[in-house]
């Protein structure tokens, strides 16, 4: 069933504004930009689907040329250290080898998925692999943590600015808590 924005409204608490997210996203591209200056073969790996909003709203004030591309996993484990776990439901045919790659997440929650992530694109041999999450709610411990962080998240269940529950919420343009019941 369909809901109008209003009852939207009711069962979504706020917790960044679109206004807050906006600049939060412009500060992290320019440190993004001033981090990986003077490279011209950066490449932006938004995680599918949640980073699509993120990765669009950010690659607008990272001032340095850059490739973009997606890749959608699946993690079907809990393992911390195996790449086995982790399913690609969209391999990015880009080449990784040898360039820097900047993985955009959405929100790290257990880090299991980012942890097998990781470990698989490790494999494909990146000159360097960073990670930059908008919301991280740090209680996850990864063998490579965020070098970009956009806002600490309360652990409770998040919607809106690309992230869902059951595909619904994607399209609000902010993030906020959904209610019980
Ligand atoms: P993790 O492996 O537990 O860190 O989370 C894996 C994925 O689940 C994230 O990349 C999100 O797409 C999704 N996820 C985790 N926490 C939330 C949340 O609070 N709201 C919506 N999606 C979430
Ligand atoms: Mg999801």
């Amino acid at each position: 069933m369909n809901e109008s924005m209003t009852d939207v409204r009711d069962r979504v608490r706020t917790i960044f504004e679109p206004d807050a997210i906006q600049r939060r996203v412009q500060q992290l591209g320019e440190e993004i930009g001033a981090y990986y200056a003077g490279r011209n073969d950066l490449l932006i790996l938004g995680t599918l689907k949640g980073s699509f909003m993120f990765m669009a709203d950010l690659v607008r004030h990272v001032t340095i040329p850059h490739e973009m591309d997606f890749v959608g996993a699946a993690s079907y484990g809990k393992s911390k250290t195996s790449s086995g776990h982790v399913r690609l439901f969209y391999d990015p045919v880009t080449t990784m080898s040898s360039r820097p790659v900047l993985l955009l997440e959405d929100i790290v929650d257990t880090g299991h998925t980012l942890q097998n992530l990781v470990h698989l694109l490790q494999t494909r041999e990146p000159a360097s692999l960073d990670i930059c999450t908008l919301l991280h709610k740090r209680k996850s411990h990864l063998d490579l943590e965020p070098r970009f962080v956009g806002f600490d998240a309360p652990d409770e269940f998040l919607v809106g600015y690309g992230l869902d529950y059951a595909e619904q919420y994607r399209y609000l343009p902010f993030v906020g808590s959904l209610k019980d019941g």
